[in-house]
């Protein structure tokens, strides 16, 4: 193969360019190597500090806060702020993860606790927790006040003091990590009500329990977003990229090494929410990349190299590695897993995640047999995953988008993996193409399935969330809501949400479908590829919970320690209604004597006329209303005291029981997650069946040949133009061996870069196991799409539009086939006339050798007499019409054979309604130029002819200045 880089030699203008001409720069690290204490991550750069956030809120747009406005700690003034080492923010060694608090201070003993924590984690909103309220001070105050519309405590804003509800608390972090801020949450471990029981007034004991980022939510809470909020941690050495890449809702780890290329282009495909790193290990470029990626994730940071030792692995693993782990022999994926390990160890969700974590190896050469190369450039410039909206990456508008039609949020997950990954082997693309076709006819079924999976939870990661509950958790945090109660619920409405997918796929199994991709689903056989009959297993489940008036709890014998506590908690219940009884007889048994819960449990509520006269002396009272008065007497104050406790230590039986419960639940994980894995499958072919069935043009079943060079498409149209233009012309190509490459020109707007994205998107379709937009597709399986379209963002990254183009090109000379499909709009454009006119011609020539089927546009008319001699090239043009009075351009939309003679793009300024004077001025330029082209065409010409051993090229010159004079 030729290396492009060698094949075309650049010259004078390179050096103009910015682009550096070589690949990877290892950057020397600025900071020496720290040592953390508490903290263990730390931000790239200080930006989710607090006091610089402050420019977010509502309240305070400009870029820093009036200090007056709020009473300030004087160590967190900006005047003062230091890291735990006392090193102020303009030092490059600042940690902003830590504060450093002056000895001497005078605090509460809450607060004392809360800067315990805080001055080690100052980077993130502390959310503390007091009695049933977050309760957030000082910067994080200032800095959540806006972005949530809080109100300031006791509407005074100088103590700079929010909070909010404990049931807010998922709805309010999740609004908090979408601006890219970090999170700890700080529990109580204890009631008041226990507090004053046992310790007399001393302060709740309270702990981190949990630390939230745009990653690790997700571990925690189910978001309505089903997209998974990958975080990838990446260890770069040498241009060898090890990386872990997980979903922390589903606990799926995909863990491996490759190569640049790929890692660009896993970047781009999984597109992560947060990046796990060290400085010394990830490069300046690299940096570059993943900032120029669409949605830039949050850098986390693990400045303490030794913490991405592979030795560490077996800490983290102390029985047994994964085996899947153990069989690999790499050693930056082992660094990167080390590194993924302690983050998630000091996120406090290692055992729910690792613990229970699905580990597969992420193999490069696997991925490429078995499927269609398509990379960063390919994804964008096709608008797979993401459309452009003028500077906008948005999701409508996307291959993806057009396609999903899917019922359930695992199903979407599924077809974004599908749409990314088109299959090389035609066996596996029948049979999604046979499922999809039969579901097309029997649009009963995929009604039926879309009834019942359209109000399924997202299934995926409500088993991940079970199954990390049967982790034993030494949190001792405890809640107002009733966490364990809510936990069962969830569980058992989980079992019967699998119920009814079984229940489903029986109803399926009656329209008695034949095709084997479908069989292979909803048939309940044993569990061998087939859906697995839930039945017994949920049965053998629910049998261990009983119904409490409506709440859920351990069936009596299943869990001693909560029986007993129940038969505690009965006796203290008896009690009460004992001293009731004692209290009413007082007042001759009145019955109007009762207890209620008001301010406290258990209050003895008597009608003020009995007492207004003489009130018994041992009455304590609590609280009272309108012709009523409650009180508590020694008897059930302590009482009733110990009943909440009680109460609470129930609660807390509860724990062990769901740990023992979800046990039994996880030795079945594997056939609860091939359940869901299968009706993904059936919710993306019902998908692909539905859109068939939806759109106005004609959509066809794709056919596969054995012989590479050929591909034939007849009547294709662009799917999502087509859905939104009436009338939207059809083309047809056909590829042979010895027609492999079109060559288009025609006007600007002439359609000339949507058909070459038509054939690319038809490729992919098909390949996928849809039906295609088209007539009739025949073709052998592509292995490789290269894309050369539009501006890239590579340009963020540093590199000149030229220089990208290079690269791309120079793609396919290393790595593709005959097999491969070659779409590049105006090679060239990014550089000087001369020298992207010889670099299409190039291109196209190289191309001659290995033969892929190529899609090539361009606008340098002058080097079309060379391009038409080169073995395989056809040449075509998108057909217009121009009105020789008007001077007006009328498309056609049509490909058609031969040249088109001009690229008119004067005509289109004239429809763009450009004054006419003007357009005259610009045509008498234009001619101008374009002998000035010329000319300095013909000396690039002369010399690249000259390089090739031509040795008199007089005869092509003599031909160019002909057309010219012409
Ligand atoms: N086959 C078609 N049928 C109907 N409308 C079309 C068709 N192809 C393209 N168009 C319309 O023409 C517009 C311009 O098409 P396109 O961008 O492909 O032109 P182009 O030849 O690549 O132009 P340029 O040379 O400026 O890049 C499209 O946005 C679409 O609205
Ligand atoms: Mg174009």
């Amino acid at each position: 193969m030729k290396n492009l880089f060698n094949y075309f030699t650049r010259e004078s203008k390179q050096s103009s360019n910015t682009g550096p001409p070589t690949i990877v720069e290892k950057e020397t690290p600025k900071t020496s190597v720290k040592k953390l204490e508490q903290s263990p991550t730390s931000t790239e750069a200080p930006k989710t500090c607090p006091a610089s956030l402050i420019k977010k809120t509502k309240r305070n747009d400009s870029d820093s806060f009036d200090e007056g406005d709020f009473d300030l700690p004087k160590f967190l003034k900006k005047s003062e702020i230091k890291d735990s080492n006392m090193r102020r923010p303009d030092d490059p060694d600042y940690d902003p993860t830590t504060l450093y608090i002056p000895p001497g201070q005078k605090f509460t003993p809450a607060m004392q606790q809360y800067w315990e924590i805080k001055k080690s984690h100052f980077d993130k909103i502390l959310l503390f927790k007091l009695g049933k309220f977050y309760e957030l001070f000082y910067l994080d105050a200032i800095t959540v006040q806006g972005i949530l519309d809080l109100k300031w405590m006791g509407d005074e804003q100088k103590k700079a003091h929010v909070g909010f509800p404990e049931k807010t608390l998922e709805k309010n972090a999740a609004i908090l990590i979408e601006k890219g801020l970090k999170i700890v949450v700080v529990e109580q471990t204890e009631t008041t009500v226990k507090n004053r029981v046992q310790k007399a007034g001393k302060v709740v004991g309270r702990e981190i329990t949990e630390i939230l980022t745009k990653s690790t939510f997700s571990a925690h809470y189910m978001s309505s977003d089903h997209e998974p909020a990958y975080l990838l941690s990446v260890v770069e050495i040498q241009d060898n990229f090890g990386i872990v890449l997980a979903d922390l809702s589903t606990c799926e780890f995909f863990v491996g090494e490759c190569n640049r290329e790929d890692f660009r282009n896993l970047i781009y495909r999984s597109r992560p929410s947060e990046i796990v790193y060290n400085q010394y290990f990830l490069s300046g470029n690299t940096l570059k990349m993943i900032k120029a990626l669409p949605i830039p994730p949050v850098f986390s940071m693990i400045k303490n190299s030794d913490e991405w030792n592979p030795i560490k692995l077996s800490e983290y693993f102390p029985e047994d590695v994964p085996k899947i782990i153990a069989s690999l022999p790499m050693h930056s994926s082992m660094r990167a897993l080390v590194g993924c390990c302690y983050y998630l160890k000091n996120s406090l969700i290692f055992d729910r995640t690792i613990g229970i974590g699905q580990f597969k190896v992420y193999q490069q050469d696997l991925i490429h047999q078995r499927y269609m190369n398509l990379d960063s450039q390919a994804l964008e410039h096709l608008e797979i995953l993401l459309a452009n909206v003028g500077k906008e990456k948005v999701v409508k508008g996307s291959l993806y988008d057009f396609l999903n039609k899917c019922s359930t949020p695992f199903g979407k997950r599924l077809l974004k993996k599908w749409v990314t990954s088109p299959l090389m082997s035609v066996e596996s693309i029948n049979k999604r193409l046979d499922a999809v076709t039969e579901l097309i006819s029997n649009k009963e079924v995929y009604k039926v399935f879309d009834k019942a999976a359209s109000k399924l939870p997202d299934l995926e990661r409500l088993l991940a969330k079970l199954s990390a509950y049967s982790i034993k958790s030494n949190s001792k945090a405890v809640y107002f809501e009733d966490v364990g109660t809510n936990r069962l619920k969830e569980f058992c409405s989980f079992l019967k949400f699998m119920q009814s997918l079984q229940s489903l796929m029986s109803d399926i199994e009656s329209f008695d479908l034949q095709s084997e991709g479908l069989v292979n689903i909803i048939k309940l056989q044993s569990y061998d590829g087939c859906f697995p009959d839930l039945n017994p297993l949920c049965n053998e489940l629910f049998s261990k919970i009983q119904n409490n008036n409506g709440e859920p709890e351990p069936i009596e014998g299943f869990c001693d320690s909560y029986d007993d506590v129940k038969s505690e908690i009965k006796t203290l219940k008896n009690s009460l209604q004992n001293e009731l009884l004692t209290e009413r007889a007082r007042f001759g048994n009145n019955p109007e004597i009762k207890f209620v819960d008001s301010k406290f449990r258990y209050e003895l509520e008597v009608p003020m006329y009995l007492v207004d006269k003489s009130k018994p002396k041992d009455y304590e009272e609590t609280s009272g209303r309108n012709g009523f008065q409650r009180y508590y007497t020694k008897n059930i104050k302590s009482l009733a005291d110990k009943l909440v406790v009680t109460e609470e230590r129930l609660k807390n039986e509860l724990k062990p029981f769901i740990n023992q419960l979800m046990s039994l639940f996880y030795a079945n994980f594997e056939i609860w997650k091939k359940a869901i894995d299968l009706v993904s499958e059936f919710d993306c072919l019902a998908s692909l069946a539905k859109v068939v069935n939806s759109t106005a043009f004609t959509m066809s079943r794709p056919y596969f040949c054995s012989d590479s060079s050929e591909m034939e498409i007849q009547e294709l149209v662009h799917p999502i133009l087509a859905s939104r233009v009436d009338n939207f012309i059809p083309n047809s190509v056909h590829f042979t061996e010895d027609n492999h490459c079109f060559v288009l020109t025609g006007p600007n707007m002439g359609g000339k870069s949507t058909i070459l994205r038509e054939i690319g998107l038809a490729t992919i379709m098909a390949q996928i196991g849809s039906y295609v937009p088209a007539e009739y597709m025949k073709f052998s399986p592509v292995d490789s799409i290269f894309t050369r379209l539009g501006a890239s963002d590579s340009l963020i990254e540093g590199k000149s539009t030229f220089f990208v183009e290079m690269e791309e090109a120079n793609k396919f000379f290393k790595k593709g086939t005959k097999n491969s499909l070659v779409i590049m709009d105006e090679l060239g454009r990014g550089t000087s006339t001369e020298d992207g006119s010889a670099l299409a011609y190039a291109v196209l020539d190289a191309l001659a050798e290995s033969k892929p089927k190529t899609m090539f546009t361009t606008h340098y008319h002058m080097i079309l007499i060379d391009i038409r001699e080169i073995p395989g090239v056809v040449m075509t043009h998108m057909d217009s019409v121009l009105n020789a009075t008007t001077k007006t351009l009328t498309f056609l939309y049509k490909l058609k054979n031969g040249e088109c003679p001009k690229s008119y793009g004067l005509n289109i300024a004239r429809l763009a309604g450009i004054n006419e004077n003007i357009i005259k001025v610009a045509e008498k330029k234009a001619a101008e130029e374009e002998y000035e082209q010329k000319l300095a065409l013909v000396t690039g010409m002369l010399k690249k002819l000259k390089e090739k051993g031509i040795q008199n090229p007089m005869p092509y010159i003599q031909e160019i200045l002909n057309e010219y004079n012409n």
